[in-house]
C-alpha cells in the first residue's frame, strides 16, 4: 500500500518538498498549516498538476492536524525562519513552541510515524520532537547533513569543473556555524579531492559550505528551500523504499562518537525502521576536536531551552 507522508507548515520548504513527493509519486501527501487557505490552496494547487506529472497520489490540506491521521511519515518545517544578520540559534524559543505543537499531534494521530524535523535550530528541535512524542529515538532525526553536504558537493563540484553526480563528501557535527565538512571523506570517485584542489580553494570551499545557508538568508531575506527540501525528499525516499542509504543526518547518539544524549549531524545508515545504524567514522584529530565543539554547542542549545522550560 501507498505511504502516506504529512507535513507540518506549507511554507517554501514544505512546500517544495510536498511537489516533489507528488511530482515522483512516491507517498499520499498532506500538508498541515494554521495559516488558513495556505496548505489547503496548496494541496489544490499540487492536486491540479498530477494530470501532468502523471502522478495518482493523493493530496490533501487544510489547518487540522488531524488531517495527518495514520502518516506513516511526519515532516516538521513549521516555525519562523531567519532574516538576515539572525543565526539559526535566534528562533530557539520560538520555534521549540511550534515544534512541541507539531510533536504533540504528530503522537496523538499518527502514532507509529518516523518523524524528520527540519525546522531550526535543527539538533535542538530533533531532541525537541523526541522528548515530546517519546518515540523511540531511532524513529525521529533531522535533515541537515544531506543538505549540508550536498552544499559542499555542489562547490566542490564546481572547483573541479566535475559532475555533482562523481562527488562524495559528508558534513557532520551540529547544523550551525560549526558544522564540520570533512575533507578527508571527500572523494571524486574515491580518489581525494585534496589531491585535486589547492588547500586554499579548499578552505574556502569548507567556509563557503558553513555559511551557505546565511548567504542564501542575505540575498533572499527569508531562508534556503529547494535544497533544504531536496535534503529532506532523499531521506523520505531512503525510508519509504527502505533504501539502506548511508546520509548523515541529525541522529540520536548514544556513546557513539563518545557522545551521549543529544541529536547531531553523523552518519546513518536509513530504511523502513528510520535511523537503522548510527556509523562510526575514524576522524582526522582535527576533525574530532571540531566535531566535539560543535556537539558542546548543541549541547549546550538544548540546556538552554531546558533552563528557559523549567
Ligand atoms: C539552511 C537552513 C534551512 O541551512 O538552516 O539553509
Amino acid at each position: 500500500m501507498r505511504k502516506k507522508i504529512g507535513i507540518f507548515g506549507a511554507g517554501n520548504v514544505g512546500a517544495s518538498l510536498g511537489q516533489l513527493i507528488v511530482f515522483t509519486g512516491l507517498a499520499d501527501l498532506v500538508l498541515v498549516d494554521i495559516a488558513e487557505g495556505i496548505a489547503e490552496g496548496k494541496a489544490l494547487d499540487l492536486g491540479a498538476a498530477r494530470p501532468i506529472y502523471g502522478s495518482d497520489v493523493k493530496v490533501a490540506g487544510g489547518t487540522a492536524a488531524a488531517l495527518i491521521q495514520d502518516a506513516d511519515l511526519a515532516v516538521i518545517t513549521a516555525g519562523i525562519t531567519r532574516k538576515p544578520g539572525m543565526t539559526r540559534e535566534q528562533l530557539l524559543e520560538t520555534n521549540a513552541k511550534i515544534v512541541g505543537q507539531c510533536a504533540d499531534a504528530i503522537k496523538r494521530y499518527a502514532g507509529s510515524a518516523i518523524v524528520i524535523v527540519i525546522s531550526n535550530p535543527l539538533d535542538t528541535m530533533t531532541w525537541v520532537a523526541a522528548e515530546t512524542t517519546g518515540f523511540d529515538q531511532k524513529r525521529v532525526m533531522g535533515m541537515a547533513g544531506a543538505l549540508d553536504s550536498a552544499r559542499f558537493r555542489h562547490f566542490l563540484a564546481e572547483a573541479l569543473g566535475a559532475s555533482v553526480k562523481d562527488l562524495q563528501a559528508m558534513v557532520l557535527g551540529g547544523h550551525g556555524d560549526e558544522m564540520v565538512p570533512l575533507l578527508s571523506y571527500s572523494t571524486w570517485q574515491g580518489e581525494k579531492v585534496e589531491r585535486r584542489v589547492s588547500p586554499e580553494v579548499l578552505n574556502k570551499i569548507v567556509e563557503r559550505t558553513k555559511n551557505a545557508g546565511a548567504e542564501v538568508v542575505a540575498k533572499l531575506k527569508t531562508s534556503a528551500f529547494y535544497s533544504p527540501a531536496a535534503g529532506a525528499f532523499e531521506m523520505i525516499k531512503a525510508i519509504c523504499n527502505d533504501e539502506k542509504r548511508l546520509l548523515p543526518c541529525s541522529a540520536f547518539l548514544n556513546g557513539e562518537y563518545g557522545v551521549k544524549g543529544i541529536f547531531v549531524g553523523v552518519p546513518a545508515v536509513l530504511g523502513k525502521d528510520g535511523v537503522e545504524q548510527v556509523v562510526e567514522l575514524e576522524l582526522t584529530a582535527s576533525e574530532k576536536q571540531l566535531f566535539e565543539k560543535s556537539c558542546a554547542g548543541v549541547r549546550a542549545s538544548v540546556e538552554r531551552l531546558k533552563s528557559i522550560k523549567a
